[in-house]
């Protein structure tokens, strides 16, 4: 009998705890795009009028926004999404995926115009996108609105470029006026984006997204540039370089954490924005929250697929104990 009441104590105990851990965690807002990944395999990239043989067809959720969503909720974190699916197929695909990781999409519209499809080449260990954004370009001012209804100061608010870049200033915009911290992954890049730059508290480009915005081949000069276009910080990610941080605070790189051999790049920067935003939510600095991030791209790339290759908690802090070994 005492052993019993002992255990249901223990068990009671976790749930306080459980629910305190929950209430102490900000919520995640991201507003972006959701895609149909159609990827393949080919051995190298087709010249002008030729038809090759590739391999290992895959058809997978994917997308900036949702990628993100889907790398943050499997992490832990209490994720809120919006954006634009169509009423077909793919569109159940990309909300099925999304809910199971746990995140909520009461906030993700079906439009009468189809679910973006990206086109993915993956040769010579790297990948190639092309996408037509469809349902995407449809996200309008509203669907941020409603989002945000619920959210608090101190929130964390993330998004990217696959949608219109005018709802994705308002939403930078909204966002900061209700008080959220702001995070802009600039993905894929535009020169007429940089007038978003000073709406970012944090702004995440990778080496070619930061050239095209500030016209530096060089990271640190390139960080430095977007600090004084007026972006609170920035985490440049370098691939297997690992990423650069950029604050008011100084400069400092954060190495790239290998787990294992690298098969599929597609969505290590969404998986690294996933669970840099979970690490902040949970109280985090940005740098620390950085080392996180990249331990989480760093298994992903050992993965096929976007979603599907994206690390659970209890899988990466298993992986963490592991290397500290
Ligand atoms: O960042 C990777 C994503 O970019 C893919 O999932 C694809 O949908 C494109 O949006």
């Amino acid at each position: 009998m005492a052993k019993y009441v002992r255990c249901l104590m223990k068990m009671s105990l976790y749930i306080v705890q459980a629910e305190w851990y929950n209430g102490a965690m900000k919520r995640i807002y991201l507003f972006g795009s959701l895609n149909a990944d159609l990827t393949i395999r080919a051995p190298y990239l087709p010249k002008a009028g030729e038809t090759l043989t590739g391999s290992d067809f895959m058809l997978t959720a994917g997308g900036k926004g949702a990628n993100q969503a889907y790398a943050a909720a499997n992490l832990g974190g209490r994720v809120h999404m919006a954006g634009c699916v169509g009423e077909d197929p793919f569109g159940d695909m990309l909300l099925t995926s999304l809910q199971k990781a746990g995140a909520d999409v009461s906030h993700v519209r079906r439009t009468a115009r189809g679910t973006g499809v990206a086109v993915i080449l993956l040769s010579d260990g790297d990948n190639r996108i092309v996408l037509d954004r469809g349902a995407n370009g449809e996200a309008e001012g509203t669907d941020v609105d409603a989002l945000l209804a619920s959210a608090e100061a101190g929130d964390i608010f993330m998004t990217q470029l696959e949608t219109p870049l005018e709802v994705v200033r308002y939403a930078l915009k909204t966002a900061r006026a209700r008080g959220l911290f702001t995070v802009f992954n600039p993905a894929p890049a535009v020169r007429e984006a940089q007038e978003l730059v000073p709406l970012a508290d944090l702004i995440t480009p990778n080496e070619t997204e930061l050239a095209i915005l500030t016209g530096e081949e060089r990271g640190e000069e390139g960080c430095r540039k977007l600090l004084a276009m007026g972006a609170g910080a920035v985490l440049a990610t370098c691939g297997a370089h690992g990423s650069l941080y950029c604050g008011q605070d100084g400069i400092m790189p954060v190495a790239c954490v290998h787990v294992g051999k690298a098969v599929d790049t597609t969505a290590a920067g969404d998986t690294f924005c996933g669970a840099l935003a979970v690490r902040l939510a949970e109280g985090a600095g940005i740098a620390e929250a950085a080392k996180f991030a990249s331990l989480c791209a760093g298994v992903s790339v050992t993965r096929r697929g976007a979603q599907i290759s994206m690390p659970s908690r209890r899988e990466v802090d298993e992986i963490a104990v592991s290397l500290h070994e």
